[in-house]
């Protein structure tokens, strides 16, 4: 059988860099970073898609800053609404597959236990309302696609919490990080085999993936400074003490269990997954 063509937009960004890794051992995987193709391009998108003719587009470009989401929401509503709409049609045109990624966040937070594919989305951020904006132009465009949403995203290819954590444990005695949140970090190399077992299979639709387990922002950072090191003591907070300007759930833990009964794949861990990552990385 031919290797699958598979097209990767926003090719820059931290879960796309796995991805591209992942996927070029059995695909032939064009990516095209913001600079090669920006999502927002209407007039791009459609001559790229059509002219490659790739059986799969993953969209990995997003406006991922949730904070600054709240105060350039044209932009948000732009990229990860708009630009997915531009992907949507021309998938549709090109009759190809749109795989997109998206967020926890378009979750409120409120159902205090995993949340499946089914459940009522309410976003409280801009950043989660743009997110599911772009979800709903893919349903309503495409009879083929699929939507990842995964949360708490890490990996090499970009800076992120575990990163941020281990600088800050280098340059400070006391780190102060919220324990009102509870979530699960997800490591983008899983993610992304995880993304490449779906598309081994007829998959359909919106799938919960994510490193198995659950903690808090808190608990997350007392394992990366107990692993990596630095010395810092780690004091728990609530949300309300640092004030973000994007809201975010209080509880958005993901129930993974259709990706895993369809693919027959679960993902580790998520202490075991950090550990990896950390030995991997240093
Ligand atoms: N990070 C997380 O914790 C997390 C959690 C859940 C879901 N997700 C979703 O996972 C996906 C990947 O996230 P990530 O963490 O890898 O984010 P990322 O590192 O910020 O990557 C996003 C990429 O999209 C690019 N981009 C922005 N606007 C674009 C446009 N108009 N056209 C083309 N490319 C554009 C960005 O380029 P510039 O950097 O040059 O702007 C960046 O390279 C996103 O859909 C995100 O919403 C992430």
């Amino acid at each position: 059988m031919a290797e699958k063509k598979i097209l990767i937009t926003g090719a820059g960004g931290m879960l796309a860099q796995d991805l591209v890794a992942t996927l070029q051992t059995s695909c032939a995987v064009i990516p095209r970073s913001e600079y090669d193709l920006d999502i927002c391009n209407r007039e791009a998108v459609h001559d790229t898609i059509c002219s490659v003719q790739p059986d799969a587009v993953i969209n990995c470009a997003a406006f991922t800053q949730v904070d600054e989401c709240e105060t350039e929401k044209d932009k948000a509503f732009a990229v990860n609404a708009g630009g997915v709409k531009n992907l949507a049609l021309a998938c549709h045109h090109a009759a190809c597959r749109l795989f997109h990624i998206s967020t926890d966040y378009v979750f409120d937070g409120t159902k205090g236990k995993p949340y499946a594919e089914s459940d009522e989305p309410h976003p409280l951020s801009v950043y989660g309302q743009s997110k599911l904006e772009g979800e709903r132009y893919i349903r309503d465009i495409l009879q083929h696609y699929v939507i990842v949403r995964s949360l708490w995203l890490y990996g090499r290819g970009g800076g992120n919490f575990v990163s941020t954590i281990i600088r800050l444990a280098g340059e400070h005695t006391e780190i102060k990080v919220v324990n009102d949140q509870k979530g699960c970090p997800t490591w983008t190399l899983h993610l992304s085999q995880a993304i490449r077992a779906l598309l081994d299979i007829d998959a359909q639709g919106i799938y919960h993936i994510a490193n198995q387990g659950s903690c808090t922002w808190y608990e997350y950072a007392c394992k990366i400074v107990e692993r990596a090191g630095g010395g810092a003591t780690v004091t728990p907070i609530t949300s309300a003490q640092i004030n973000r300007p994007a809201p975010r759930p209080a509880y958005s833990v993901l129930d993974c269990s259709r990706f895993t009964r369809e693919t027959g794949m679960a993902l580790k861990p998520w202490d075991i997954a950090l550990e990896e990552y950390l030995k991997s990385s240093i």
